[in-house]
């Protein structure tokens, strides 16, 4: 069918490009380009020779000039954003600029303010309707599948969703003391910030990890889970039509939360530059050097994902509740694709978004999340391609 240009080559890209891989008849050719080449050819040389034609570039996507000339000289029908939040609103430049459709998993973030939004990301929404080009945001998995759960809950399930609750945990042990599943720095930013919910039409902020509950988990078992700040939390408040409150909970062992509270204690996770020698460093960036490679992860990690959203509302009249999630066994990943399950959990969705666009099932001129397209065949491809879901029409709820 097409070409697609997938930007980065870390975890959760190497998985995508394998999923484009055992998908040649969508993804006939593609171009993996990232900033250290090296990684691209090492992963083209591990899956070349089958049909899908991959050519690798080396490119550093903070700069729009050199990500036009990449675009213009490969031709791709969508461009597949999967390096970090950093370089979002760069590579859509570059979309907009060779007329190129434009997906990723995660909104754009400032580099020297931990404060993720879509606002930034959503202010393209003129630009790419009048250029006729689509922007599919938050492909991945939260965000990205627990939006797709809640437009087909709201689609089939519901006449109004009143409450959702998105529950994410993992239950994997790599072994380390401390290690984060995808890039630290990104994860550290995200687990220290203040945590927050939407309920009656406004945010309601909580101090980190403030919010503990416990959860038995299908395939996991009981854990704790805290309430943090994520992504999906906007884009839902406004698409959900009649939501009352929307919470994301993540599980967190004891021995990540007490290191993370010693590296915050001593400021390790500060993203303030420090003088060191004559240089300026950033220490979370320095900490994320000495940490272990979520992409080395997936050997050693044994256990299950189970990620998923828990919905109360009315359907007829009455009170109903709806449970959507999926198991996702690290090793079977491993088996599979050679990555944990976060890199998977996340490529997968990445890999479909962008056959979505790239097949024109959801492709509208103009900047999207994944909850406003017709859920149905996003749904029929997680199942498809290797991450089926279940349901729950009696779950326990959070309190
Ligand atoms: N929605 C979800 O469910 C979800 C879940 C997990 C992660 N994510 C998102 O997925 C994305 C990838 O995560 P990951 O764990 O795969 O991260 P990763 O392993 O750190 O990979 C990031 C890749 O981007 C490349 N890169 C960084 N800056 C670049 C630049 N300026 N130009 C070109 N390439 C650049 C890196 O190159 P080097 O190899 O040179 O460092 C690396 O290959 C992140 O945005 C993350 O937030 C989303």
């Amino acid at each position: 069918m097409g070409k697609c240009l997938i930007i980065g080559c870390g975890g959760v890209a190497s998985v995508a490009i394998h999923k484009c891989c055992q998908n040649p008849d969508v993804f006939e050719e593609i171009m993996i380009a990232s900033r250290t080449k090296s990684k691209c050819d090492a992963l083209a040389e591990k899956l070349g020779g089958g049909k899908t034609k991959i050519h690798t570039a080396q490119v550093d996507a903070d700069h729009v000039d050199a990500l036009v000339a990449l675009i213009q000289g490969f031709q791709p029908d969508v461009v597949l954003n999967l390096a970090l939040p950093y370089q979002d609103l760069s590579i859509m430049e570059a979309c907009l600029a060779t007329k190129t459709h434009y997906v990723d998993t995660a909104n754009y973030e400032p580099p020297e303010t931990a404060k993720f939004e879509y606002r930034w990301q959503w202010a393209y929404q003129e630009r790419f309707r009048q250029a006729g080009i689509c922007a599919l945001l938050g492909s991945g998995f939260d965000p990205g599948v627990t939006g797709v759960f809640s437009a087909y809950a709201q689609k089939h399930h519901f006449d109004s969703i009143e409450y959702i609750d998105i529950l994410d945990a993992n239950g994997g042990d790599h072994g380390y003391p401390f290690a984060t599943n995808f890039n630290p720095e990104i994860n550290i930013r995200e687990v220290t910030a203040k945590g927050s919910y939407w309920e009656n039409g406004h945010w309601v902020e909580t101090e980190p990890m403030e919010i503990k509950r416990e959860f038995d988990f299908k395939g996991i078992g009981k854990r704790d889970m805290y309430l943090l700040h994520h992504e999906e939390l906007e884009s839902l408040a406004q698409n959900i039509h009649g939501v009352k409150r929307i919470r994301f909970f993540m599980t967190f062992g004891q021995s990540y939360l007490t290191h993370l509270k010693c590296l915050e204690n001593v400021g390790m996770t500060s993203i303030t530059p420090i003088n060191y020698e004559g240089k300026q460093i950033i220490p979370l960036q320095f900490l994320k050097a000495v940490l272990p490679d979520p992409a080395s992860l997936g050997p050693r990690t044994t256990g299950k994902t189970n990620i998923g959203c828990i919905f109360q509302g009315i359907k007829d009249g009455k009170p109903k509740t709806y449970y959507l999630y999926n198991i996702c066994d690290h090793q079977a990943c491993y088996q599979e694709v050679g990555s944990q399950a976060i890199s998977y959990t996340t490529g997968v969705p990445a890999m479909i978004g962008a056959m979505l666009v790239m097949n024109g099932t959801w492709n509208k001129p103009g900047v999207w999340n994944v909850e406003q397209f017709d859920p149905d065949p996003f749904m029929d491809a997680l199942g498809k391609w290797g991450l089926p879901w279940m349901e729950d029409h009696n779950p326990v709820l959070v309190d």
